[in-house]
């Protein structure tokens, strides 16, 4: 388990933890949430503890799955370096995406989760690089709500996304991320056949309530919250 090295929590589904016994593990079905591991991805100088209360007001009973980016970029966490900001370091983005890419793969047999059950929640350079992995390891990722994210790299031809489904959710002020380089992400995802839905928040580039609400919606197409 090589690349287990990145600093971490895994949260069991609660329900797990207060029912461990096999007629429960029977009945949670596909769509019940305890079935399903949300992987929290933070944004520049944040960490694995940042997303977890989030994660939790999605749904209590899920289980989470929290990785710190490992570059420091002036003793702020990141997952991949830039060069300045929206402007990528391209060598490192797609080493770390490989990375974290199989730092997943190596979670889910570590912590028995089904990667068709997972959902990526990314903010800001999580997202970034939660879009990355989407468009470079369309294997392992399914579902993905991305909050602030752009256009991480531009494929040589677009991937096959089908079957996959991402909500974006952007600020209408974001200082950071323009609503053109949204549209490119979204246009993007779309021509690569993905199911795509895009939320505009009358925010900046932070989260609000009603990033939260709009997540609530769309999870509970999926699951039980
Ligand atoms: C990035 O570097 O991924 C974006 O500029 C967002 C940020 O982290 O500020």
């Amino acid at each position: 388990m090589k690349y287990l090295d990145f600093k971490h929590h895994f949260i069991p589904s609660s329900f797990q933890q207060t029912n461990p016994d096999d007629i429960q593990k029977q009945i949670a079905k596909d769509n019940r949430s305890e079935s399903w591991t949300l992987l929290l991805l933070h944004g520049t100088g944040g960490n694995e503890d940042d997303l977890i209360p989030f994660g939790q007001m999605l749904s209590p009973y899920v289980s989470l799955l929290s990785p710190r980016g490992k570059i420091l970029e002036h003793g702020m966490p990141r997952f991949f370096k830039r060069l300045s900001e929206g402007v990528f370091d391209m060598e490192d983005l797609k080493f770390r995406t490989k990375e974290l890419a199989n730092f997943i793969k190596e979670a889910s047999i570590a912590y028995s989760f089904d990667l068709n059950k997972m959902i990526v929640i990314g903010f800001s350079n999580g997202a970034n690089i939660a879009a990355s992995l989407i468009l470079s390891n369309p294997e392992i990722i399914k579902y993905a709500i991305l909050f602030r994210a752009m256009v991480p790299f531009t494929p040589e031809s677009p991937p096959n996304l089908s079957g996959k489904e991402i909500l974006l959710s952007a600020g209408v002020f974001d200082p950071i991320v323009s609503k053109n380089q949204t549209e490119s992400l979204l246009n993007l995802l779309q021509k690569s056949n993905a199911v795509v839905t895009l939320k505009w928040q009358q925010s900046g580039h932070n989260l609000t309530e009603n990033d939260i609400l709009v997540s609530k919606e769309w999870l509970s197409g999926k699951i039980h919250l």
